[in-house]
């Protein structure tokens, strides 16, 4: 019943179970044996609607169903998608910022959160390289974030935003990148012909000697090419771009250079692998997750600007009930500068993981984690039986047993998925079907890794028999 609805010993008394449930989850999970309980999805969608007309209040059971049936990131055995097994202690702000709720648009719905956030962003934008201009805000994912960065690249570059446009539009971007950009792209009005993919050398970065040739190629199609997306890293093999060279060319072609790194922009926190990202400083914007690579639950990205004020030309705009003043660029205001009006308080849950853990928390996650993904890589090889895809410069590995056919490695994927014993994805590359590793998670060790390679010739053995 309403009346009881914000009832505090309810919350109290179902809130210090729940605790328990998690705090035991996190305890129990490294040694349970199946990270994935698969369902086929008509089941599980059966098994809800099930759940569904049973009208008895009991959410403590669903909490735990939840927990039961998900895909437990915590579990050593995880080594999927590129999602972060969040640190607790963001469970814990998660609690604090849903209870509060304050949007963040305007400074009065996000006295904490809206200063919080500039600090973080400021922060990041130091490590980037960026110097005393830079700066950004926070944004619901990578998708969104590059689709803003890019927004505020045609903001920047032309006349778009107030005039609309028949002009031809294009970006330059590897043909390797997160579809989102491509998404972006064609969001913004740019078509197929306006996304000009680069191809990639065997390493699967771009081929930065085709860039002239393509840019002129488009211009002589009649394409103004405004921007370039450098991949720090790409999704599926988790190599990087040469931004160096990337940021040489937007620079002589006077064309905005955005970085999407929302996996492995994450080594600006790395002395070790910051290397990677050389040349990021010379951006006009980047992206980073910090639900990927930065222990934190999802959605939480960073749009950070070479010269922070690029941000308020993005979504220019009058909206008289929200501030009274649409031109001045008050950073307190964050909904000036984001797709977003209300957002969830993200900057709590990163600013929850400094303050129980401190600030050397992310490049001692990316360094352990960039650690196990080399370690397996050169497993993989030491390993007669395997081939890698390319040698890794993330965390991310792709491999296969040697000259499996595409069919034979999406029957061992969906097996080991069905089995539930670890969890991996598979990608394509070059029309290859190659199996997948993102090592995510801290309690992963190399151990769980030849374990896996034993599973996927077990695996093998029992599907298609001994192959040589
Ligand atoms: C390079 C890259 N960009 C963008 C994205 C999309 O990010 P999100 O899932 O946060 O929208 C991903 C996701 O894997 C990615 O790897």
């Amino acid at each position: 019943m309403l009346k009881d609805i914000n009832n505090a010993e309810n919350f109290r008394a179902l809130g210090h179970e729940l605790i328990d449930i998690i705090a035991d989850y996190l305890k129990g999970v490294k040694g349970e044996e199946k990270v994935y309980p698969y369902l086929e999805p008509d089941k599980a969608l059966d098994f809800w609607r099930k759940d569904f007309e049973n009208d008895d209040l009991d959410v403590m059971s669903f909490f735990k169903k939840t927990i039961n049936m998900s895909n437990k990131l915590h579990h050593p055995k995880y080594m999927g998608h590129q999602v972060s097994a969040p640190a607790p202690i963001t469970a814990l702000a998660s609690m604090v910022t849903s209870i509060m709720n304050n949007g963040g648009a305007v400074y009065e719905m996000g006295m904490v959160n809206n200063p919080i956030e500039e600090i973080i962003n400021e922060y990041l934008a130091q490590k980037i390289g960026f110097g005393k201009t830079g700066g950004g805000f926070l944004t619901s994912g990578g998708t969104l974030a590059n689709l803003t960065a890019l927004l505020a690249a045609r903001a920047n570059k032309t006349e778009v935003w107030e005039n609309g446009t028949e002009k031809k539009l294009g970006i330059m971007v590897s043909e390797e990148a997160h579809y989102c950009v491509d998404r972006a792209a064609r969001i913004m009005g740019l078509g197929s012909e306006g996304i000009i993919k680069i191809p990639v050398d065997v390493n699967f970065r771009m081929k930065t000697d085709l860039l002239e040739k393509y840019f002129e190629n488009a211009k002589n199609a009649g394409i103004e090419v405004f921007a370039i997306v450098g991949s720090s890293c790409a999704t599926s093999t988790g190599n990087y771009d040469d931004l160096v060279s990337i940021g040489a060319f937007a620079q002589k072609h006077k064309l905005w250079f955005h970085v999407d790194g929302a996996h492995g922009g994450a080594v600006v926190f790395s002395e070790k692998h910051r290397h990677l990202v050389k040349g990021i400083e010379k951006a006009d914007s980047v992206i980073i997750d910090w639900h990927k690579m930065l222990l934190n639950p999802a959605l939480i990205t960073s749009v950070i600007f070479k010269n922070s004020d690029d941000a308020y030309g993005t979504f220019h705009q009058k909206a008289q009930y929200l501030w009274s003043n649409a031109q001045s660029k008050d950073w307190f205001n964050i909904g000036k500068r984001t797709f977003e009006c209300t957002k969830i308080m993200m900057g709590v849950k990163i600013y929850s993981i400094i303050k129980a853990h401190g600030k050397s928390i992310f490049g001692e996650h990316v360094d352990y984690l960039y650690g196990v993904g080399h370690a397996f890589a050169n497993l993989i090889s030491s390993n007669g039986a395997f081939e890698l895809a390319t040698q890794p410069d993330s965390n991310i590995v792709c491999f296969r047993i040697k000259n499996a056919t595409n069919e034979q490695n999406s029957a061992i994927r969906q097996k080991i998925l069905e089995d539930g014993k670890f969890y991996i994805v598979q990608t394509n590359l070059n029309g290859e079907v190659f199996l997948r590793v993102s090592i995510m998670n801290p309690d992963t060790r190399i151990e769980d890794l030849e374990q896996l390679l034993e599973e996927i010739m077990k695996v093998n053995l029992n599907l298609f028999g001994q192959k040589d």
